[in-house]
């Protein structure tokens, strides 16, 4: 094996890290990017959704991995609830700071995400960009894309039969301009709180999710339009509306 795993682990303990742009006070980028869209749509805000309430232990008891899913499209209120509950802004602070429904290291909230909506009840086929500041979807890209993604998910079967893939890329300035290279190590760890907010969001709806992060980066940057240096796919998760027996 090669020694790249050790190398990023030693390299990025704190004694060994760069100064950060912050402590040579370099003005911070940007809270949010916003990739050009033909279309925005609004959310239905989740306060005024009716979900069903499910106790925080019945949900991690029941959340497991699920690879088959129903023809049923998604419903806005569904697809607010699941980006609310995974990278939405609770709170405004000042200076442009924002809280959101998961934790992230400094609050530097550096991910973007992205979604592939395959079978949505009110929207349009296509990639999506959630605005998170606005809580919009953002259309980007319209039309059946589904082949694009399987391949950029290295054709695992199960995201075939999926009505949305959701991606997170790091925008990794965000979150390097205070830590610099230990930001390597954070925007994973804030990937895995997104995709279990997910998963949670999941049991509550009722829909099936799979996390995935088997997939071909450089295919999946060149999809979304990402650098892949400065922006890159860190995690993804397919989800369908769950099969009745169990799968
Ligand atoms: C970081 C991570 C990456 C994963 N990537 C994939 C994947 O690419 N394909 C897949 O089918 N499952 C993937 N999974 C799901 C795991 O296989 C699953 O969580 C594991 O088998 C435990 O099952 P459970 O989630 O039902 O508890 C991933 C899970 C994690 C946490």
């Amino acid at each position: 094996m090669k020694k790249i795993g050790q190398e990023f682990i030693n390299g990025t303990k704190y004694p060994n890290i760069s100064n950060s742009d912050e402590s040579k006070e370099i003005a911070p980028p940007a809270r949010t990017r916003e990739p050009q869209a033909r279309e925005t749509f609004d959310l239905p805000e989740v306060e005024k959704l009716d979900l069903p309430e499910v106790p925080i232990p019945q949900a991690l008891v029941s959340r497991r991995s699920r690879r088959s899913f129903q023809d049923k499209p998604l419903d806005s209120s569904e697809l607010a609830s699941l980006l609310f509950y995974t990278q939405g802004i609770k709170r405004k602070l000042p200076g442009g700071k924002s809280l959101r429904t998961v934790p992230s290291a400094g609050a530097r909230h550096a991910l973007e995400t992205y979604l592939y909506l395959h079978r949505a009840a009110e929207l349009p086929r296509g990639l999506y960009h959630y605005r998170a500041e606005k809580h919009k979807l953002a259309l980007l890209q319209e039309g059946n894309l589904m082949a694009k993604v399987y391949r950029g998910t290295l054709e695992q079967k199960f995201v075939q039969q999926a009505a949305a893939v959701f991606f997170w890329a790091a925008d990794i300035y965000r979150m390097a301009w205070r830590y610099s290279e230990r930001a390597y190590r954070y925007i994973m760890l804030d990937a895995g709180h997104v995709c279990q907010n997910l998963y949670l969001t999941g049991e509550v709806i009722q829909a099936g999710v799979c996390a995935i992060a088997a997939f071909d980066d450089d295919y999946l940057n060149d999809f979304l339009e990402l650098d892949g240096r400065e922006q890159f796919v860190i995690y993804a998760a397919a989800l369908g509306s769950r099969k009745k027996k169990k799968n």
